[in-house]
């Protein structure tokens, strides 16, 4: 089955997708972008994602490219078009195409929408799974972390970073020496005192909907949460240690720079969530149908 692309209004070849060259996500990153997991070909938390796109958009006052039902519409279709039964969903929404012009183009100037969706392996959650290494790196970005921005340039290389250093993901370090939050992921540790903590919502990260889901979780499991922010040095006392996104899941820390969390094994406490994300991830899927 060949690739198909969403590009503004037609579904085209992937190979022969194209934007133009004054769309302002290219020349400006004046856009933003949502990713959704796609499970047994079903939507993970849909909603949660098209109301951070909504939000996303609003901070930046760019108008929505179509109406919710339109979007949940070729979301639906672009997934059955690509058969994807399990992977990702990418949607970008920039200001629009107009002349090279830093100001906001002219009120009429259609925002443009693009969407891809890929095939990725299927991942069994329940299966036994070695922990990653963390690289922590200094937070170089601007004050909207909030805003799911296409302007990514410090978390790639950050991510960059962390992979020539031998990690997985790069943890972003605040001016006071507290973690934000990964490249392209939030941050959890357990306290020694069996304490689960995540930075709170703020400017500062992206309010996953992955994290939200676990919180969500966390509290039916029974699991003492906290949302406040750690510093590397905390981290690194962790019992255990875990990120969480739409496309890495829950996925368990083991080293952060030269330390060894816990014993160097995924914690017991992440592998629970892991377990209990993989069944929410099943449900979520099968109830978007
Ligand atoms: N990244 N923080 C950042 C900076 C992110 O880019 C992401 C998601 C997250 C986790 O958000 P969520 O749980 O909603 O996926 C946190 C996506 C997956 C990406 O850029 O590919």
């Amino acid at each position: 089955m060949s690739r198909i692309a969403y590009v503004n209004g037609a579904y085209v070849p992937h190979r022969e997708a194209q934007v133009h060259v004054e769309d302002r996500g290219y020349q400006f990153a004046d856009a933003v972008y949502e990713v959704i997991a796609v499970r047994g070909g079903g939507l993970v938390d849909e909603a949660g994602h098209l109301a951070r796109l909504k939000r996303s958009l609003a901070e930046l006052r760019i108008r929505a490219p179509m109406r919710d039902t339109a979007l949940r519409h070729v979301i639906r279709e672009m997934v059955a078009r690509n058969g994807v039964r399990d992977g990702i969903v990418y949607m970008q929404v920039s200001r629009g195409v107009a002349r090279r012009d830093h100001p906001f183009p002219a009120a009429a100037t259609k925002p443009a929408i693009v969407m891809t969706a890929r095939r990725m392996p299927r991942f069994d959650l329940r299966a036994p799974v070695t922990g990653i290494k963390i690289l922590t790196v200094p937070d170089i970005r601007w004050q909207r972390c909030d805003i799911k921005s296409v302007s990514l340039l410090p978390n790639i290389l950050a991510k960059q970073q962390a992979r020539e250093a031998g990690a997985y993901e790069a943890w972003q370090v605040d001016a006071d020496g507290r973690v934000t939050e990964g490249a392209s992921t939030n941050a959890w540790i357990v306290t020694k005192a069996g304490e689960l903590v995540t930075r709170s919502a703020s400017n500062a990260i992206l309010n996953g909907i992955t994290r939200l889901a676990l919180i969500a979780i966390a509290a039916k499991l029974g699991v003492r949460l906290v949302e406040r922010s750690f510093t590397v040095a905390e981290a690194k006392e962790a019992r255990e240690a875990f990120i969480t996104s739409a496309t890495s899941f829950v996925l368990p820390v083991v080293q952060v720079d030269d330390r060894v969390i816990g014993n160097g094994e995924p914690g017991s406490i992440s592998l629970q969530l892991r377990e209990a994300y993989a069944d929410h991830m099943d449900e979520a899927a099968r109830r978007s149908a």
